[in-house]
């Protein structure tokens, strides 16, 4: 593959023009998983392990990508997962990714750390975008928090799980993002400096850089230590499944349980009343050494594909990937940092490109497999 990029094409275009753009720090805290990043890589090799299996003469002449997630309709089974920060990345980022879902026909998930609060989002996009929400300590957050979203209009509440407590990035550390004091603040000044047009562009126009959702708790949104230090005081190690419980009483939409990876997780999801379960390791961002998502996921839709959605993410870097986990038991997929590497590189002009390629990919890929619809999409089309 050549270094030039006239028009970026894959996942690995955008993220190679992402490094470019990007600020080291933001660069590395988007590309990062957790330790050694075991369960990160194994995320992405584990999906071409699977192999599909080609049909011929079928009469694919009336391929259909769309699909229902959450009864939303959707273009294809795909949504964009939260991912915070994503507001540093490109000038109000939230907004530009939440167009570009709109564009595609496929939602948008807000990041409880998101830039941009879901207000900003519903007003300039005219759609509200699905809310994701860590367990705090403090009730009256999430309280207000649920409130607001409800006020916004979203539909679908995507609850995380897998942070009981942060997992460990070392980039974060090693690159002056976090901490170092002094010599973490120079790192990141000259790191800004060697990208004047993000500087320009996302550094000074796409102010307030402050955590939207965040903004009346935190004690100074503007410091990344400041903040850092709030979210894992707030951080709730004491959760269980009567939280879940109680949650479901607290908000009358959908409710995805994003980061269960064992059947018997996702079985005590189902009893707690929610609408869905959200395969993942979080990215490989929490416990490193833990299967791949792609891996888990025939377990879990096996266990409670009958009762509930099943839906993955981790790993899913082409229309083919999609494929292969529908394919597995998904009703649909979450993409994190491909839509993140696509909005940094181009905008949301890009991301929009980039949702496009994708789902040409999988319409493609539905040909080549001789099949027309989502439904049609069965594990006998894939290897044993
Ligand atoms: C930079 C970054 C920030 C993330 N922030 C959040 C977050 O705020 N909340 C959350 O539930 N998941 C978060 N995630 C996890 C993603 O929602 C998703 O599970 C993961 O990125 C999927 O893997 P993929 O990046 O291989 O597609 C984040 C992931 C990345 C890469």
């Amino acid at each position: 593959m050549g270094k030039f990029i006239v028009t970026p094409v894959s996942t690995t275009d955008y993220r190679r023009l992402a490094e470019k753009r990007l600020p080291r720090f933001l660069y590395e805290y988007i590309d990062g998983g957790a330790n050694e990043q075991d369960t990160m890589a194994a995320n992405i090799a584990d999906f071409r392990r699977y192999r599909l299996k080609q049909h011929v003469l079928r009469d694919v002449g009336d391929r259909d990508t769309s699909t229902t997630l959450l009864g939303q309709a959707s273009s294809m089974p795909v949504a964009l997962a939260p991912v915070g920060m994503a507001g540093m990345m490109a000038r109000r980022g939230e907004v530009q990714g939440a167009r570009s879902a709109r564009t595609a026909g496929v939602p948008f998930t807000a990041s409880t750390v998101g830039i941009c609060p879901i207000e900003e989002i519903q007003a300039a996009v005219g759609v509200a975008p699905w809310f994701q929400l860590y367990m705090l300590r403090d009730r009256d957050i999430i309280l207000g928090l649920l409130e607001r979203a409800q006020a916004a209009g979203c539909g679908t509440l995507v609850f995380t799980v897998d942070l009981a407590v942060a997992g460990m990035r070392h980039a974060d550390t090693r690159n002056g993002m976090l901490g170092g004091g002094l010599k973490g603040s120079l790192a990141k000044l000259w790191q800004i400096g060697t990208r004047p047009a993000w500087a320009i562009d996302v550094g000074l126009r796409g102010k307030p850089h402050n955590f939207g959702h965040l903004r009346d708790v935190v004690p100074d949104p503007n410091d990344l230590n400041a903040y850092k230090a709030f979210i894992d005081a707030q951080f709730d190690p004491t959760v269980t499944w009567k939280d879940i419980a109680w949650l479901r009483e607290q908000w009358h939409g959908k409710i995805l349980l994003k980061g269960i990876m064992e059947a018997d997780d996702a079985r005590a999801a189902v009893e707690a009343g929610v609408d869905g379960v959200l395969v993942s390791n979080h990215g490989g961002r929490q416990l490193d050494g833990v299967s791949s998502s792609i891996s888990k996921l025939a377990d879990v839709a096996s266990a409670v594909g009958e009762q509930t959605e099943v839906y993955l993410d981790g790993g899913v870097r082409s229309g083919i990937d999609v494929v292969k986990a529908v394919a597995l038991g998904a009703t649909g997929v979450l993409i994190g940092r491909p839509w993140v590497w696509a909005l940094a590189a181009r905008g949301e002009a890009g991301l929009t490109d980039y949702l496009a390629t994708l789902q040409k990919e999988i319409s493609i890929a539905m040909a080549l497999l001789g099949v027309n619809t989502m439904e049609d999409l069965t594990p006998d089309l894939i290897e044993d």
